[in-house]
């Protein structure tokens, strides 16, 4: 029988990925199990993100605080349902262990049908695989995320991994970035304010598989070039009054001021998506795409023709 450890020493797992934050690993006596830690050279003595500044190191949890959020998300989704077992669109989080890295968050590992680790939806654009049936399983991901009112604060195509070995049918999964970001928790108050956020990230994802398909590796057309540069301006004036580490967007550097509120800067990153994506245009200007809007998200925006069937 195993016996969950207390701590594990990271040298006896294998490193299987890792981002901007995490170092995620395996162990192989833990199958179906993967562990997280904060990447070691981000934090500062105190556990503290080293660039994190001002209000932001009065967090009491530091680097921590993605994991509390993430797990607040899971305990309210939890709450509504007392019945088990659920399938959630996002991995389950499974426990905690101390390891040579600090803190290991234990989360459900989400492979693919052949038992390799599931691909992210940006290795799907990048490979130029992302097809009809990833469309339908995306657009079916957003719409249970609104009827379940999931909050995604940090939803991009690198969290979100794409299975059909999960529940039986293919599925996108949130496996990073769930959870309110908001200072003022807008979107888990409000269920308008989740929905109006999770269409634009539809909107914002429906972009990047378009632009995929339409520009396969190496053809860049650079065109838009007012655009691009009133879509830099309003990220550029979200920015200035916030301050936060610098954020790398396909190319573009953005070096981001003191925080107010993440609203903004989740708002300059769709300006800078935007203009990423006006960059990487086709030569056939997609019809629907209007500039970002500071204040009006709420009307809809049709989507491009090629992606409205499902
Ligand atoms: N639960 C999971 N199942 C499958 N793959 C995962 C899972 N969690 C993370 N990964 C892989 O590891 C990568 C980095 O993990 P992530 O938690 O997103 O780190 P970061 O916060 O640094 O971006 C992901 O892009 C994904 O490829
Ligand atoms: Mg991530």
């Amino acid at each position: 029988m195993f016996n969950l450890p207390r701590f594990i020493d990271l040298g006896l797992c294998n490193k299987v990925g890792g981002g901007q934050t995490n170092n995620v690993y395996e162990l192989p006596e833990m199958p179906g199990v993967l562990i997280k830690t904060v990447r070691s050279d981000i934090v500062d003595p105190e556990g503290f993100n080293k660039r994190s500044k001002g209000a932001r190191r009065l967090r009491r949890l530091g680097i921590y605080n993605g994991v509390a959020r993430e797990l607040n998300e899971f305990l309210v989704q939890l709450r509504r349902r007392r019945v088990p077992p659920f399938n959630m669109p996002f991995a389950q989080p499974l426990g905690f262990v101390q390891t040579t890295e600090g803190l290991g968050y234990m989360v459900e590992r989400i492979d693919d049908r052949d038992g390799r680790m599931a691909p992210t939806m940006r290795d799907l654009c990048r490979a130029g695989s992302f097809g009809a049936l990833h469309l339908k399983a995306l657009n079916e991901f957003f719409d249970r995320c609104k009827r379940e009112h999931l909050v995604l604060g940090d939803a991009n195509s690198r969290n979100i991994v794409f299975t059909d070995a999960r529940i039986g049918k293919p599925e996108f999964v949130c496996i990073d970035g769930l959870g309110e970001k908001s200072v003022i928790p807008i979107h888990a108050l409000s269920r308008y304010f989740n929905d109006r956020k999770i269409e634009r990230l539809r909107q914002r994802l429906l972009r990047e598989a378009e632009w995929a398909r339409t520009n396969p590796a190496g053809q860049r057309p650079r065109r838009n070039g007012r655009k691009i540069f009133f879509a830099l301006t309003c990220a550029g004036v979200l920015t200035a009054s916030t301050a936060q580490p610098t954020e790398k967007a396909t190319g573009i550097e953005v070096s981001q001021a003191p925080v107010q509120d993440e609203g903004f800067i989740d708002m300059a990153q769709d300006a800078i998506d935007y203009a990423v994506s006006l960059i990487a245009e086709p030569a056939e200007p997609l019809p629907v795409l209007g500039p970002p809007r500071l204040h009006d998200v709420s009307r809809p925006r049709p989507l491009p023709a090629n992606l409205t069937a499902v």
